[in-house]
This record gives C-alpha cells, sequence and structure tokens, in this order.
C-alpha cells in the first residue's frame, strides 16, 4: 500500500478506495473474482473465526463491561460485513447490526452476503443519517484511523464524531493487537480528553485468547480473569503482537 503520511486520514483514505489501493483493491478483487486469498491478509473473512470472535467479545461485555451484544450496533469498518454477521448472530434476540465502511465494493459484498444485517457506504466520522442516541455500542476492529495512527488528537475527533449518536451508557469499543502505532500509544492520554467529550468511564481490557473462551466460556473473564489478564500482559511483553486487547469508553448517562 502507498503509505503517505496521514494515508489513515478519511479524505486521503477516499482517495486509495478510488484507486483501488491495498485493502481496497483487495476488495474489489473478491468482488469480482471471489477469491479472499489477498483480503485475509486485511480483514476476518472466515464466518466460523468470526462467530468465536463474537462469542469471545460478547463473554468479554457481560463479565467485564456489564453490557452485551444487543440493541442496536454499529460496526465501523466493517469490510465485507464478516464479523456485521457474527456479532448479529451471536447477540440477543432483536438485535440490528449496521456495518459501515469506506470500501463501496465492500460494502456491496456484504450486503449480498449477510442480507440480515444493514451496510453502507461511507466515513463513520460522518453519521449525519443516524439519528441521535442510536447505537448502544459502535465496535471497531483493526479501524485503522485507531490502528494505524498514534495521534490522540485524530482519534478524539471520532469519539466526538460517535458520541451524540451513542446512547446514554453506550459502549465504543476499539478491537485490536498492539501494532507500531494506535490506541496503545493514545488511550491514557485519551481518557480525560474523552470526559469533556462526553464519555464518563474509559479503559482497557485483554482478550482471552479465542480457544480459551471456547473452552470455558464466559467463565474466562471470571475470578479467574486477573491471571488471564496478566499471562495475556506477560506474552504481549515478550511477543508483542501476540494479544487482543479492548479499548473501551462509555458515554455519560
Ligand atoms: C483492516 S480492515 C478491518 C476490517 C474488519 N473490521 C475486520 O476486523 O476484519 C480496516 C477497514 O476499516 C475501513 N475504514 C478505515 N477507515 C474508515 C472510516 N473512516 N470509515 C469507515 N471505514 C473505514 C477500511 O475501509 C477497511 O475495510
Amino acid at each position: 500500500m502507498a503509505q503517505s503520511e496521514h494515508w489513515y486520514r478519511p479524505e486521503k483514505m477516499a482517495e486509495l478506495e478510488r484507486d483501488g489501493v491495498g485493502v481496497w483493491g483487495a476488495y474489489r478483487d473478491f468482488e469480482a473474482k471471489g477469491d479472499g486469498s489477498q483480503l485475509q491478509r486485511y480483514a476476518i473473512i472466515d464466518d466460523a473465526y468470526a462467530r468465536l470472535y463474537a462469542a469471545n467479545l460478547g463473554g468479554l461485555l457481560r463479565q467485564r463491561l456489564n453490557a452485551d451484544l444487543a440493541g442496536t450496533i454499529l460496526d465501523a469498518g466493517s469490510g465485507i460485513g464478516t464479523i456485521s454477521e457474527a456479532l448479529r448472530a451471536t447477540g440477543q434476540s432483536g438485535i440490528r447490526v449496521v456495518g459501515m465502511d469506506m470500501s463501496e465494493a465492500g460494502v456491496r459484498v456484504a450486503a449480498q452476503r449477510y442480507p440480515a444485517c444493514e451496510f453502507r457506504a461511507g466515513s463513520v466520522d460522518k453519521l449525519d443519517s443516524f439519528a441521535a442516541a442510536t447505537f448502544d455500542v459502535i465496535h471497531a476492529r483493526e479501524f485503522y484511523p485507531f490502528s494505524r495512527s498514534p495521534d490522540a488528537a485524530f482519534h478524539l475527533g471520532f469519539l466526538k464524531a460517535f458520541r451524540p449518536k451513542l446512547k446514554p451508557r453506550g459502549l465504543v469499543l476499539g478491537v485490536q493487537i498492539v501494532d507500531k502505532a494506535g490506541l496503545a500509544d493514545s488511550w491514557r492520554d485519551l481518557g480525560p480528553l474523552s470526559r469533556d467529550a462526553g464519555y464518563e468511564a474509559f479503559g482497557r481490557i485483554a482478550m482471552a485468547p479465542q480457544r480459551l473462551h471456547k473452552r470455558f466460556d464466559d467463565a474466562v473473564y471470571g475470578p479467574v480473569y486477573p491471571l488471564v489478564a496478566a499471562a495475556g500482559h506477560a506474552l504481549e511483553a515478550l511477543k508483542p503482537g501476540r494479544v487482543t486487547y479492548v479499548y473501551w469508553w462509555r458515554a455519560r448517562a
């Protein structure tokens, strides 16, 4: 991918999307040929894996954040919708999931593959078409603005755009590994800033490995969780990039 400075900004990404560069070319190839070999480098396209992920995330929400996969969820940076659909299928009955992505091709594929979700093309910092207080959860997994930039002010811009569209006590979830730059660099600075932007609490939670959640279910986030988290932090220190972290913000009631 041609990575000019600040390529992760929405206006730059719109150009890359138009030119079919990197992930945006992979979405087009997937749409044209059904070939996911490139796309799987950038996004989850395996339904079974996505279900494990969604079940794990649901457990984390229930046990650590007193929340659930329920109500109306925005999947920010939804790609071809594999995770959007897994969140819907794993969540409580009556759940509504809206996926939104910069990739027009990705959104077309998503709408065709997962008709039980809704999909929209565009940048998620422009949510004008949604009514105020629409979302219970805004979920953003490996969302480039959060995962490729260390800039707290840039991240705060998204939190501010999300805030009016969240219900009272609604959650923003940024889910990602610690990479070269991203929320790992900004979230401590972002905490106090996000309070001024209408969030009452924030934090970071290490996600249990998928296979551990599959085996022990939500118990991994119960009384044994401090051990699971300590093992995760130790593994991350030894082998960076192995642990998935959930960065979260809760809107004020
Ligand atoms: C690495 S992919 C991750 C896809 C999916 N969330 C997953 O975890 O498999 C990042 C996605 O974020 C999308 N994206 C980046 N910035 C965006 C923005 N401002 N608005 C909407 N989508 C965006 C990209 O188009 C891309 O599809």
